[in-house]
C-alpha cells in the first residue's frame, strides 16, 4: 500500500507505507519535512498532528486519552485529527491519505 501526504500548501505526495512503522516515521523518512515530531513519536509533544481524511479512520487504532489529551491543546483539532507517530500502518494493499495539520 502507499500513504497520499497532502501537506500544508495543498500538494500531495505518495510514500510507501511500510507495515509496522508509524505514519510519522514514513512522512519524516521520506524527506518531508513539515512535521516537526519533537519527542521523536513518544506521545508527548503533538507536534505530529494530522487529518486522516475521510473513510480511512478504521485503517488505524482507537485513540488513547494520552493521544485524545495531547490533541486537546492544539487550536487546529478538527473530528479527523490524529497524532500520526500513533498510527501504525497495516500491511494492506490500496492507499491512505491524510493531511498534514497546521502548524499551533
Ligand atoms: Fe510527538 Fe507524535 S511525535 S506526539
Amino acid at each position: 500500500g502507499n500513504l497520499i501526504i497532502i501537506d500544508r500548501s495543498g500538494q500531495e505526495h505518495s510514500l510507501p507505507a511500510t507495515e509496522g512503522l508509524s505514519v510519522m516515521e514514513a512522512i519524516r523518512d521520506n524527506g518531508l519535512d513539515e512535521l516537526l515530531a519533537l519527542c521523536g513519536g513518544c506521545c508527548s509533544c503533538a507536534t505530529c498532528h494530522v487529518y486522516v481524511e475521510p473513510g480511512y479512520e478504521h485503517r488505524f487504532g482507537s485513540m488513547t486519552d494520552d493521544e485524545n489529551d495531547l490533541l486537546d491543546s492544539s487550536d487546529h483539532r478538527k473530528a479527523t485529527s490524529r497524532l500520526s507517530c500513533q498510527l501504525v500502518m497495516d500491511g494492506e494493499a490500496g492507499s491512505i491519505r491524510l493531511a498534514i495539520a497546521p502548524e499551533d
